[in-house]
């Protein structure tokens, strides 16, 4: 899996997309070593649609809500959101079957992907290629509320994830992580703040590493695939990340 060129992402969001929008942003203004080829949204409300639109990129919305009700007359829930998503996920192969995709980017995307999905996406090396930021430090406080879970236990440090995606819940092999403080007197919105910025350099970093071939990925006959990153200025990067930690760029 080695790229020397743009990369051509997929991009899945469910919200506000202020990820998608410094992906659009830097793959612009030539900081970013990709393209994004489409979007997709989970649900028509995303406010990440508009953002697309305003780059004349195409989005697509996969009504996951949709397609789970359409199956309202089968009793068993579990078995209701299992046909449900199994639907949704045809819906975006469809899609993807118009496009050459590198990698599909989950940009704040809160449904999980399942084997019969990922399937279609998986590499020599074992892992998907399929990408995920999380904001918390794996593995602590996967799910849906990663800033709320940091900053309500109590943490001295926050922390972001960027990870190949695996079919567990946040579960998969991580490509890269940064860390901020958090201070005393800091609300939550403080905190969001400071791993937002994080966010948007580390993804595009982790995207831009994947486009220049320098993400090792190692098979292990048991276990998670092992990720190293060989960039000859890895230190410099990750100090940068805690400047930026700490408001100082
Ligand atoms: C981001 O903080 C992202 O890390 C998080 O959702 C937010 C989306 O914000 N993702 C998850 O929690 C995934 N489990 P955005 O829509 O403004 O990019």
């Amino acid at each position: 899996m080695v790229y020397e060129k743009r990369l051509k992402l997929a991009i899945f969001i469910s919200g506000s997309g202020t990820n998608l929008q410094s992906l659009l942003d830097r793959s612009s203004d030539g900081r970013l070593s990709a393209d994004v080829l489409f979007v997709i949204s989970d649900r028509g409300d995303a406010y990440g649609l508009e953002r697309a639109k305003r780059y004349g990129v195409p989005s697509y919305i996969v009504d996951y809500r949709k397609h789970i009700d359409s199956f309202r007359h089968v009793s068993d829930r579990i078995e209701r959101w299992r046909l449900g998503y199994r639907q949704a996920e045809a819906e975006m192969l469809e899609i993807f079957k118009r496009y050459e995709v590198d990698y599909i980017v989950l940009a704040g995307f809160m449904r999980l992907l399942t084997p019969y999905f990922l399937e279609n996406f998986k590499t020599e090396e074992g892992v998907f290629r399929v990408l995920n930021i999380h904001p918390a430090l794996l593995p602590a406080f996967p799910g849906m509320h990663g800033y709320e879970d940091t900053f309500h236990y109590g943490c001295r440090w926050g922390g972001v994830t960027v990870h190949f995606v695996d079919e567990g819940e946040d579960t998969g092999p991580i490509i890269a992580q940064a860390v901020y403080p958090i201070f005393p007197g800091d609300n939550l919105e403080d905190v969001r703040k400071r791993g937002l910025t994080l966010e948007y350099e580390i993804y595009a970093q982790c995207i831009n590493w994947l486009a220049s071939g320098m993400v090792d990925i190692e098979k292990i006959e048991k276990g998670k695939p092992k990720v190293t990153i060989k960039d000859p200025n890895y230190k410099d990067i990750i100090q940068k990340w805690i400047a930026l930690a700490f408001g100082k760029i």
